[in-house]
């Protein structure tokens, strides 16, 4: 039986009721909610390998910026329990903002706030999402705090956050092991995404073109082509028939530190942005000379 709680204190009793029953390896999954088979690939992971698997489920204010979709976001809190309760998920705890962030908790110049480092947080997605990843760094560090996992559990998808979440861990000496996992896709390859079902039918005929074009780019670069910016052009020419397609960023970084490379020498991760009307999709791929 899933258990849901919206209270911190709530959690923790729970928590002490598991370590009592000797039952200490915890695993936590940080989502948004709306979840989907990609959420539910974390979960797996979690379930496999810890004791009491924990899903925090709330979809932070302060990462998102004036104008995006905040109040759109997709809010499914019995579905999303169903689901876990299905997969055989401990705990979710769903808090509100006031119980995550406190009183006053839309005024930052009141509150601690935990700023990634800006070599990682000022390209790609921080980019055209600024102060985004001072709100997923500050939220996810509270989550740590709260829960107290031996291991967190980040999707691929998201290599810019798990990067953050990575240096910050490493940094502020957490101790936690941040598990990345590999993105899940639909059948036509669309990474999935709680942001998917936006989208209208002509789009999602559209969209698995995004992850197409980067399979364009690794075939070229299996044949020996490294220099990103004939890499980037691959995918630029295979979305050009697209006009649909609006890139916001496509850039071939290091998988560690998110800094832009010019050739691939080992690995790079090919990163892309783009809008598709109102909808911002993101999805990437580890280009790799290691087999
Ligand atoms: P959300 O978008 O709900 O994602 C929760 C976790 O699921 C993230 O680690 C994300 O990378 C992972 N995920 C989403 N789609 C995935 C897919 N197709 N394959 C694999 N993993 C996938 O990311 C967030 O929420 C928030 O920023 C959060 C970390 C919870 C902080 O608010």
């Amino acid at each position: 039986m899933t258990q849901l709680f919206s209270k911190i204190n709530q959690l923790h009793e729970f928590l002490a009721s598991r370590q009592a029953l000797s039952l200490t390896a915890t695993g936590l999954i940080p989502t948004m909610g709306a979840l989907h088979q990609g959420h539910l690939s974390l979960i797996q992971r979690s379930l496999a390998q810890d004791q009491t698997t924990i899903v925090s489920i709330f979809v932070n204010p302060i990462q998102f910026a004036p104008g995006e979709d905040f109040e759109r976001y997709p809010r499914q809190l019995e579905q999303d329990l169903a689901l876990c309760q299905q997969a055989g998920v401990d705990a979710v705890f769903a808090p509100d903002a006031q119980e995550i962030f406190g009183e006053n908790w839309a005024d930052s110049s009141q509150k601690t706030l935990i700023h990634p480092p800006t070599a990682i947080t000022e390209v790609l997605c921080g980019r055209s999402r600024p102060g985004h990843f001072v709100g997923v760094a500050t939220l996810v560090t509270k989550l740590l705090n709260i829960v107290q996992p031996q291991h967190a559990y980040f999707g691929q998808k998201d290599a810019q956050q798990v990067a953050v979440i990575k240096s910050l861990v490493k940094d502020l000496n957490l101790p936690v092991e941040i598990i990345s996992c590999p993105i899940a896709r639909d059948k036509q390859g669309l990474a999935l995404s709680s942001r998917n079902q936006h989208l209208t039918e002509a789009q999602r005929i559209v969209a698995p073109q995004i992850f197409a074009s980067l399979q364009a780019a690794q075939s070229v670069f299996i044949n020996d082509q490294k220099d990103s910016d004939r890499l980037c052009q691959i995918v630029i020419n295979y979305l050009a028939n697209l006009p649909e397609l609006k890139l916001d960023y496509l850039q071939v970084v290091d998988p560690h530190t998110m800094q832009s490379i010019s050739s691939i020498a080992h690995s790079g991760l090919l990163a892309i942005a783009v809008y598709l009307g109102k909808i911002r999709l993101i999805d990437n791929i580890l280009l790799t000379n290691q087999i």
